[in-house]
């Protein structure tokens, strides 16, 4: 098997044990003669890889029994909209978010269908390259909850220290971060996360919320209800079997793998490497603050715009792919997730390194 190493900001590179193991498994899963694809989700069999899945995931974060863990389709971008029609009892009803970033942008954009939104801390006028620190955030006695986004992953921007935050009912989108170091889950109410970055397949979320914000809401769709998905072990319908089996598969190469501790210990070292390079060098430039920057995704800035294609072109030519920045922000962004190992880390240097050799 070929692989070239991916910088994808998601769907995201898988480990590649993960993909061994899989391709062994597809055409006939410990021996039952068929896949899990085609498996019934009520099956014993499918049972037990959900509920192993999902202990796994509890494990990892250590989440305690205040808290349930639901498994459903839509990605991160539903969430959006079943968080404020959850949470909040009528469009009245006044929420806080945090404007951080481009995804922050379009969870506002959501709740302002469902409630009052005020904001609570922007970095708007900064570009969004510095995460405001919680003792500046002004949420209202009244708010019903407040909503961040923990890792911004197209600023590269990420709350790192989360020693102050406040006392209140927090909703964070932990979409590009969550399982890439330990994560005290007793500061948030509700944190959820998009599957394809450090979890599994794309179309997936993984919601942990408080056991008692699972109200009824009659009029809400039963798909819309957090509560639907926590009385049925979320299969009240036909779940995303293949995400959810796939997913499993990561958390187990995670706890193998030394859990989160060595998760964060492994980050970090790729994420200071590659920032370390980028700081000293005049060719390369990252404009986060450095008290800010994300350690899964890495936007970085040529020289001259004019060498983006160039240096696309030549870095795919070295295996080292999808290292292009969002579209509304332009130049290149390395997202170095739990799947990109650190070899993946130093081959971009070095490929860096020669291109600025060459080019700068
Ligand atoms: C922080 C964050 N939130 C939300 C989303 C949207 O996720 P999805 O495409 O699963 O709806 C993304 C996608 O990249 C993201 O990075």
């Amino acid at each position: 098997m070929s692989r070239n190493y991916n910088f994808c900001a998601g769907p995201a590179a898988l480990p590649n044990e993960v993909l061994d193991q899989l391709k062994a498994e597809i055409p006939d899963w410990q021996g039952k003669g068929l896949s899990v694809m085609e498996m019934s989700h009520r099956s014993k069999e499918f049972i037990e890889i959900a509920e192993t899945a999902k202990q796994d995931f509890i494990d990892l974060l250590e989440i305690n029994d205040d808290y349930d863990v639901l498994f459903v389709q839509g990605g991160a971008s539903l969430q959006f909209s079943m968080i404020p029609m959850n949470l909040l009892e009528n469009n009245h009803a006044l929420c806080s978010y945090l404007d951080v970033g481009q995804w922050s942008k379009k969870a506002i954009k959501e709740a302002k269908k469902f409630g009052q939104v005020e904001i609570s801390a922007s970095s708007a006028d900064l570009s969004y390259k510095k995460y405001p620190k919680p003792d500046t955030w002004k949420i209202h006695p009244d708010s019903i909850f407040t909503h961040l986004v923990l890792n911004e992953t197209i600023d590269g921007v990420c709350l790192r220290n989360l020693d102050n935050l406040p006392k209140r009912s927090l909703v964070a989108d932990c979409s590009s971060c969550i399982l890439s170091e330990p994560l005290d889950v007793t500061k948030f109410s509700m944190l959820y996360a998009g599957a394809q970055k450090n979890i599994g397949p794309s179309g997936l979320a993984i919601i942990v919320i408080k056991k008692d914000l699972l109200e009824e809401k009659d009029s809400l769709p039963a798909m819309m209800q957090y509560k639907t998905y926590a009385d049925s072990d979320s299969m009240y319908n036909t779940p995303p079997t293949f995400a959810w089996y796939l997913s499993g598969m990561v958390f187990k190469w995670l706890k193998k793998n030394g859990g989160l501790t060595n998760q964060k210990n492994v980050n970090e070292s790729k994420a200071n490497k590659l920032y370390s390079y980028i700081d000293q060098s005049d060719f390369y430039k990252n404009d986060v603050d450095k008290e800010s920057r994300s350690i899964m995704n890495v936007p970085f800035l040529l020289g001259e715009d004019s060498l983006n294609s160039k240096f696309l072109a030549e870095s795919e030519g070295n295996g080292l792919l999808n290292l292009a920045g969002h579209r509304s922000v332009g130049g290149m962004r390395a997202s170095i997730y739990n799947g990109v190992p650190e070899e993946g880390v130093d081959a971009l240097i070095d490929f860096m390194k020669e291109f600025e050799k060459n080019n700068g």
